[in-house]
């Protein structure tokens, strides 16, 4: 199914510990954790590395503020980080913290083959030199004069003012090494080269390079919670030296350990999600530094756009951060992981809104997701007593323009070809494409359902063998979706596979191939996937549940039908009609009300409102076919329980026969529309 096996390594940058993560950490770390679930699942051997960077001035200046140690300080906020990841159901291979010893001795050796280097015309690639300039203590870094904001020489980033630093440093020799920069850059994906992404940044990069790069100052004479140069114990290595070595000295560089050995140096791939903000530290300095040290550099960077709310930066001085605890609390990890990737390319900057999130939740997770998983399962688990139909050939041949095979033929071609495309976008780290794909198949999957009409067939014995091929095509269309989104939402994955009978497992590679539903075995038991969320006019969100509630034990009588028509002489004028509200509302999801043959309960779309109803329709409709029709409802009555079930409102329908027939309309009409 994939190409060879390749050995990889997966980074996240190593987060500063001064302050609580955010949504723009969970971001990146999410991405990170996407792409190795879904490079596994292609068949690869991938590492997975995240962390956080602990020394430096900031470290120093918020431990005094609050009157801790360093150590307390760096020790509660790493903590933090993990425990925010475990909520997302981040899988990391290895937590690198840059106080770990194990750490120290890597950089220090580092530091050692740098100190012995030579650049390419001879000289020592680390120099001591005298450095004047602005130094922001934020930054950790020195500015260019004309960055700096006038009066005050402030930092841009961080608005405050920068201190005139003078200092004897240690230097290293950047500026010979930009010819080998532009060469492995220009590469890209060749053998040897650094392929950056997106194309935009890989430019800036280039850009970079053709003004010039100066040498980097790389150790510190003032700051002390870091990790001392031994030939000059009073200064410690610059904070960046120190924390982009964490890639190396994470995987045992000190020792020359295995992971080492098989994740860098052996590896096929060595690649780092970063920010926008850090490109020119991972896509310059790094690179050089290692190459110079007698390293590989990494061979993939992939630079993030920046998440904004109301159209700026997450930053606790604007108070706009989005609290990534807050977040998963509200629906759930998958939700969030999906939301969170799908919403925009990953390289772009774009903005958060509460709004969209539950937008998309509702109409992609609860709607087309969720309605298609118990559809089809339902369908396939009533038509076939519980078990699997039997699998209908691969190539299906049939009259022509009929709908079943037109479905049968774009499955099984999916089947063919939807794994490897899907595992490639994923790959180039396309995330949002990846799943703008699955989704175009969950939508033609829902769409198939309302044209074959499955309850039609199981009416007709004849049809049995189309009925049993349409279902087992559709829930192996639903098992293979579960597999492909497992990358982004690996608990509905989980689930998914549970409701097809297939255990509560992870989708593994084997779980590629198309036709792996076995005929006759056990499905399992069908649960909501994700619940629709009612937002109250008060901005209170609740997951409307659609588990049926427990039976009851009389059948109650059916909710009231519409009243009779007035005879002639006792009509009513066009005031009291106006006071009945009927609306155009779309069913959203449909079942059975437990333990009654009539009821059925609906979930409506009135146009942005969701509303429950329960309608005496269980007769005469399935309701699977319910989901999608567009029907009139008196949207103003008081609301009423059935059979324990509350009803916001009223369907309209004749009766022929005592079989109920739904008004609906001859168009398209959008949920909500008045009906006058
Ligand atoms: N410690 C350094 C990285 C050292 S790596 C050797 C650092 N840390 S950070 O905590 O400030 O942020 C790291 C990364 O978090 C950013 O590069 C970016 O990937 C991510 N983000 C932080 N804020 C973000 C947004 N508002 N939006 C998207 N990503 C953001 O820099």
């Amino acid at each position: 199914m994939t190409s060879a096996r390749r050995t990889l390594l997966v980074t996240t940058p190593i987060y500063y510990v001064n302050d609580l993560p955010h949504v723009g950490h969970a971001y990146t770390t999410i991405a990170a954790d996407t792409l190795t679930r879904a490079r596994r699942l292609a068949g690869h051997d991938v590492f997975f590395l995240t962390g956080t960077d602990e020394h430096g001035q900031n470290i120093e200046r918020i431990a005094r503020e609050k009157g801790i140690s360093e150590q307390e300080q760096v020790d509660r906020v790493s903590a933090a980080f993990r425990a925010v990841w475990d909520r997302y159901d981040i899988r990391y291979d290895r937590f690198i913290r840059t106080t770990e010893d194990v750490h120290r001795r890597g950089v220090l050796k580092l530091w050692e083959r740098l100190r012995a280097a030579k650049t390419p015309d001879g000289r020592d690639a680390v120099y001591r030199g005298k450095y004047a300039g602005w130094y922001c203590p934020r930054c950790e870094g020195f500015k260019d004069e004309e960055e700096l904001r006038q009066p005050g020489n402030i930092c841009p980033d961080h608005e405050r003012p920068c201190e005139w630093t003078e200092e004897e440093n240690f230097f290293f020799r950047l500026s010979a090494y930009e010819a080998w920069l532009r060469e492995t850059i220009e590469r890209d994906a060749l053998p040897g080269g650094l392929r950056i992404r997106p194309e935009s940044r890989k430019n800036e990069i280039l850009g970079l390079i053709k003004q010039g790069l100066k040498d980097l100052s790389v150790s510190r004479a003032r700051v002390r919670w870091g990790i001392p140069v031994p030939e000059q114990p009073d200064h410690v290595l610059y904070v960046w030296v120190d924390a982009l070595s964490n890639y190396v000295t994470a995987l045992d560089f000190a020792d020359d350990g295995p992971a080492y050995r098989r994740y860098w140096a052996g590896a096929d791939e060595r690649l780092h999600l970063i920010g926008k903000d850090i490109i020119r530290f991972h896509c310059l300095y790094w690179p050089a530094i290692l190459h110079a040290a007698g390293l590989l550099p990494p061979n993939r960077e992939f630079a993030q756009g920046f998440i904004t709310k109301d159209g700026r930066k997450l930053s606790k001085t604007t108070g706009n951060v989005i609290d990534p605890i807050a977040l998963v609390e509200r629906l759930g990890p998958d939700a969030a992981r999906y939301f969170l990737l799908r919403e925009a390319p990953y390289g772009a900057d774009w903005d958060f809104t509460d709004t969209a999130f539950v937008g998309r939740y509702n109409a992609d997770l609860a709607n087309d997701l969720g309605n298609l998983v118990s559809r089809a399962l339902t369908m396939a688990s009533r038509y076939c007593n519980g078990k699997v139909p039997a699998r209908p050939q691969l190539r299906a041949t049939g009259p022509a323009g009929d709908f079943t095979e037109i479905f049968a033929a774009s499955v099984c071609a999916a089947g063919d070809g939807l794994a490897a495309r899907l595992l490639a976008r994923y790959e180039q780290i396309d995330f949002s494409g990846a799943l703008t794909e699955i989704w175009s198949w969950v939508g033609q999957f829902n769409h198939a359902i309302v044209h074959v009409e499955p309850w039609l067939l199981a009416k007709d014995p004849a049809r049995r063998e189309d009925l049993e091929a349409f279902l087992y095509r559709l829930i192996e269309g639903v098992r293979l979706v579960a597999v492909l989104a497992s990358p982004v939402m690996p608990r509905a994955a989980r689930r998914i596979f549970g409701m097809l009978g297939l255990g509560d497992r992870e989708p593994s590679t084997d779980d590629l191939a198309w036709g792996r539903l076995v005929p006759d075995a056990a499905l399992g038991k069908i649960a909501p996937l994700f619940p629709r969320v009612d937002t109250t006019k008060n901005g209170k969100e609740t997951l409307v549940t659609q588990t049926p509630p427990p039976a009851p034990k009389a059948e109650p009588a059916p909710p009231p039908s519409p009243a009779p028509a007035a005879p002639g002489g006792d009509r009513i004028d066009i005031s009291e009609f106006a006071r009945i509200e009927l609306r155009a509302a779309k069913v959203t999801a449909a079942e059975n009300v437990s333990g009654s043959k009539k009821l059925v309960k609906m979930q409506v779309d009135l146009g942005g409102e969701s509303r429950q109803l329960v309608a005496g329709i269980a007769e005469s409709y399935d309701p699977v076919a319910l989901v999608g029709k567009t029907v009139v409802v008196v949207a103003n009555l008081k609301p009423a329980k059935l059979m324990g079930v509350e009803s916001n409102g009223m369907v309209l329908a004749g009766s022929i026969d005592g079989r109920a027939v739904l008004c609906t309309f001859d168009g398209e009409v959008a949920p909500g529309t008045k009906v006058k």
